[in-house]
């Protein structure tokens, strides 16, 4: 036998495979995994090797192969997975986090549990003898232990006496002296060992996890003991649960509803075009939704996928002021942007649309005539502030004037707040307004705009709602109830305006319509620009029964729930309804908020830049996605996660099986004899499977993932109990076990794999092709009977495998938390490097101006020149700010002030 331990002198999970190297008294080889200067030679080395075919990612499976435990001790088995689970899913990120931050961790906690676990036993299994887990446990605690300040710590209370005679009687064992003594390993330093913050934002610890007193795993509900029925049901689906399955829809170019399936249409919310995405946005809506077009798919379920840039609103124009370009340039650019994004996270819309084309303006406008001609608009007249100079009503972000709040007085604010005393302000009543482009006073004129008269379709629409928010998340219900409580008023869908959907009435032509109602039309006209039968999905044939479901972070809830049900009531063309809100709550980052402008956050393709696999991306963002309260990113975690969940528990199971596969059944799947044990697990498998498709069906996607990984822990625990490569080396009936195991094993890595595809499509892939199958062969749930059955049968061939993950190290980890912390991209030197200077800007704006005068001049029409005017006062905008912080010098003392009331900023639409 060869074996080779691939070591790491600055890991303490190589010491892990070593000490137990030392216990089997087998003949090992070293094999170094980083060079003199610290860089790893190959990411993917396993921890040990053997025969060059078995290999051990993890080095917890490592130390369990070569310090078995009994194996006719199932209790003890158990025990020790759930003790190494602990280990390498708590203790050691706690561990981590001592090491690489001053806030404290749980990790007193874990001392303290592990020092009152040995009260009464030598060792943490018990027995006279080291186990596996005692190695495992004491190699990750080793920095601890060679640290005199945490010594000299924990040795002032009796708490820790067990802990530390365990210590001692661990490092005095000779085996133990022999491996550090021949390759001693370099310890983090951890640091003052400090209690963590009472976590708030993950789950509660279960208090009994691995204290010995049950058996319990962290995500693991207690085991109820499997009933006959299940017994029976899990045989019968195991054998003929592939042939209950329905046919396959065909594959269609254009998906259109269907007679006799389940017609699904799904959308996510239109991101705001003018700016970049960040991993909050992604969870919130085109992940979040792209899982569940994935997940009904997997199903059988006839779907649809629709999104597509909101592109229209005073911020397109903002931004196209900002950077010097028309709307039209910024919604081209940024559109691709957004594309590509997605593309990367492996989002895969059925059509990615925009809503700057003639299907909006079509649609948009003829909505409109129905609900004038039905007699749900009236028109008001409004106050606003006009620029003569600039010939254009003032968005109240354009108007800048003192503060009118009595004690303020600051005099840069802003027509929606002053950043002086944080307050809101009604533009009209600044103190000295001025035109944030051209300084000049503007003057009160009313301007007459379209109400939606709310009110008078408030019956209906309450009627609807008592009648559809069953199926809506909690939050979104609450914010609905919330807006119908205080009663609605009349809402203002016009804007003065440039950029947006011209209003078709004469005397209102030179208007556009609010954003907000033109942006949910763009569901119906991205869907037009994919198929002109678009009315099928959205004024569907009662048939053929469309159901709508619609994924959004919650501040969009009230359009969605309110605004834009109201106007299709009021439409009144048995427009498919909304029957499913999905809404998210907020992603922190790192406990505080996104912000590009401080380039704290991951934004656009930061996320590429990284190095790290989107599939990566998307499992953690999954996991951590805000369903019921906000939640946080955080580098630790994704590569606590990594390492644990994927690397340790799912890519350990499924390569272990695949390579046994491969390499000891000439990559066949071996004929599969079931015995009383394995349809045990079967209906257990089957629970999880429920679970899952439970779970899904109303995307409680967080929830479903933890099934998906509860799976692959019942079969690790399956590989551990069974151990094939000593039952390979038995008897012709332990060899026909073993194959038995193994090919129930890579039935089981094929079923992650497809439960996993929707969450993780490229790993499922992967999974997929190494066990010589796809998602076109093998990819199928069914929801009315959800239940495992046999997806490879023996003499199956198989492909080659490869490991799945990459563990993420410590290092990675401070240099990515450092790079998106704010530190980096706002240096003042690069932004200014960005910015012209003021005869640059000077020249351009004469540049420019010529180029207005040439068009005007030459009898253009006004679409043509407009935008060339449009660049020309973004200019000017330019320069005026440049000449302010050329010549006060003092522009900094906004930033100086604290706003005292931060709760009224509203989001940026029109
Ligand atoms: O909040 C936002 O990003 C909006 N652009 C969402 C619009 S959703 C839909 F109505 F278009
Ligand atoms: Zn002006």
């Amino acid at each position: 036998m060869k074996m080779i331990i691939y070591f790491n002198e600055s890991s303490t999970s190589s010491l892990k495979s070593l000490i137990c190297a030392e216990f089997s008294e087998k003949k090992f080889e070293i094999c170094k995994t980083k060079t003199s200067d610290g860089q790893a030679t190959s990411a993917l080395s396993p921890a040990l090797q053997v025969d060059e075919e078995i290999n051990f990612f993890s080095s917890n499976a490592a130390c369990l192969y070569l310090l078995p435990i009994p194996l006719n001790d199932s209790n003890l088995l158990s025990k020790s997975s759930e003790w190494l689970e602990w280990e390498s899913s708590k203790l050691s990120p706690a561990v981590l986090k001592s090491s690489s931050s001053s806030e404290g961790s749980n990790l007193l906690k874990y001392l303290k549990k592990i020092s009152a676990h040995l009260e009464s036993q030598n060792f943490i299994l018990g027995g006279i003898a080291v186990s596996a887990v005692d190695i495992s446990l004491w190699c990750t605690l080793y920095p601890i232990f060679q640290d005199d300040k945490c010594m000299q710590m924990i040795s002032k209370s009796d708490e820790f006496a067990n802990l530390i005679k365990w210590n001692e009687r661990i490092k005095t064992l000779p085996q133990v002296q022999k491996a550090l003594k021949e390759h001693p390993i370099k310890t983090i330093s951890i640091g003052q060992l400090k209690e963590g913050p009472p976590s708030v934002k993950s789950a509660p610890e279960q208090k009994n996890s691995p204290d010995g007193s049950a058996n319990v795993s962290p995500d693991m509900k207690v085991e109820v003991a499997v009933t006959e029925d299940e017994l029976i049901f899990a045989k019968e689906s195991w054998e003929n649960g592939m042939k209950l399955l329905e046919k396959t829809l065909p594959d269609e170019k254009i998906i259109l509803p269907k007679e006799g399936y389940k017609n699904i249409l799904i959308t996510s919310a239109l991101p705001y075009v003018n700016n970049v995405p960040h991993l909050g946005n992604i969870i919130g809506c085109v992940l979040s939704a792209d899982v569940f077009a994935r997940y009904c798919r997997l199903c059988n379920y006839n779907a649809l996928f629709i999104c597509g840039t909101d592109e229209y609103g005073t911020a397109t124009e903002t931004k196209a002021l900002e950077e010097g370009i028309s709307p039209r340039q910024i919604c081209d650019k940024y559109f691709e942007i957004h594309n590509s994004v997605y593309r990367w996270f492996g989002i895969g819309f059925d059509y990615f649309g925009r809503t700057t084309t003639p299907e909006q303006t079509e649609i948009a406008q003829g909505m409109f005539m129905s609900l004038y001609k039905n007699g749900f608009v009236e028109t008001q007249t409004v106050e606003q502030l006009l620029c003569e100079k600039c010939n254009r009503f003032l968005a109240d972000r354009f108007v800048e004037g003192t503060c009118p709040h009595p004690g303020c007085g600051y005099e840069d604010a802003r027509g929606d707040q002053c950043d002086g005393c944080g307050k809101l302000i009604n533009a009209t009543e600044l103190i000295k307004p001025r035109c944030k482009l051209c300084a000049q006073p503007p003057v009160l004129r009313n301007s007459a705009h379209f109400f939606l008269d709310l009110p008078q379709i408030e019956p209906l629409l309450q009627n609807w709602v008592a009648s559809s928010e069953s199926g809506w998340s909690n939050s979104a219900q609450q914010i609905t109830r919330a807006w119908l409580k205080t009663g609605l008023k009349p809402r203002c869908i016009t804007r003065d305006l440039n950029w947006g959907v011209p209003v078709p009435i004469e005397e209102f032509k030179s208007k556009v319509f609010y954003v907000w109602f033109d942006a949910p039309i763009g569901y119906l006209s991205i869907t037009k620009r994919y198929t002109d039968q678009y009315e099928q999905w959205w004024k569907p044939d009662p048939k053929h029964n469309v159901t709508l479901y619609q994924f959004m972070a919650k501040d969009n809830v009230p359009f969605h729930s309110v605004v834009f049900p109201a106007t299709l009531l009021g439409v009144g063309q048995k427009h498919v309804m909304v029957k499913h809100i999905m809404a998210t709550e907020y992603l922190n980052y790192e406990d505080g908020k996104f912000s590009k402008s401080r380039g704290v956050g991951v934004f656009g393709s930061d996320a590429q830049d990284t190095g790290i696999p989107a599939d990566i991306f998307r499992f953690y963002l999954l996991s951590i996605r805000p369903e019921g309260q906000d939640s946080n990113f955080s580098w630790v975690d994704l590569a606590t996660r990594n390492n644990s969940e994927l690397l340790n528990n799912f890519g350990n199971f499924v390569n272990r099986a695949i390579v046994f596969c491969f390499n000891s059944f000439n990559a066949m799947i071996p004929t599969i004899q079931l015995e009383a044990q394995d349809m045990n697990l079967l209906a257990l498998i089957n629970r999880e499977i429920k679970s899952y498709v439970e779970s899904m069906e109303v995307a409680k996607q967080r929830d479903a993932l933890k099934h998906i990984l509860n799976i692959s822990r019942l079969g690790n625990q399956l590989m551990q109990s069974q151990q094939p490569w000593v039952l390979l080396k038995g008897t012709d009936d332990a060899k026909a076990r073993a194959g038995t195991v193994v090919g129930l094993s890579c039935n089981i890595s094929c079923l992650i794999g497809v439960l996993l595809a929707p969450f993780m499509p490229e790993t499922a892939r992967n999974v997929l092709t190494q066990l010589g199958t796809s998602l076109a062969k093998v990819g199928r749930v069914n929801p009315e009977r959800p239940s495992f059955y046999l997806l490879l049968p023996g003499g199956h061939k198989i492909g080659k495998p490869s490991p799945l993950f990459t563990k993420i190290e410590t290092a990675k980890v401070e240099e990515l938390k450092k790079r998106f912390s704010g530190r980096q991209s706002t240096s003042p030197a690069k932004e200014n490097a960005d910015k012209l200077s003021i005869p640059e800007l000077e020249a351009k704006i004469l540049e420019q101006g010529v180029k207005v005068r040439d068009s005007k001049t030459s009898g253009a029409d006004k679409s043509v020149w407009s935008p060339m005017v449009e660049v020309l006062l973004g200019l000017k905008a330019q320069l005026a700010q440049a000449l302010k912080e050329d010549g006060k010098g003092d522009v900094t003392s906004a930033a100086n002030t604290t706003p005292k009331n931060k709760k009224g900023s509203k989001k940026n639409k029109a």
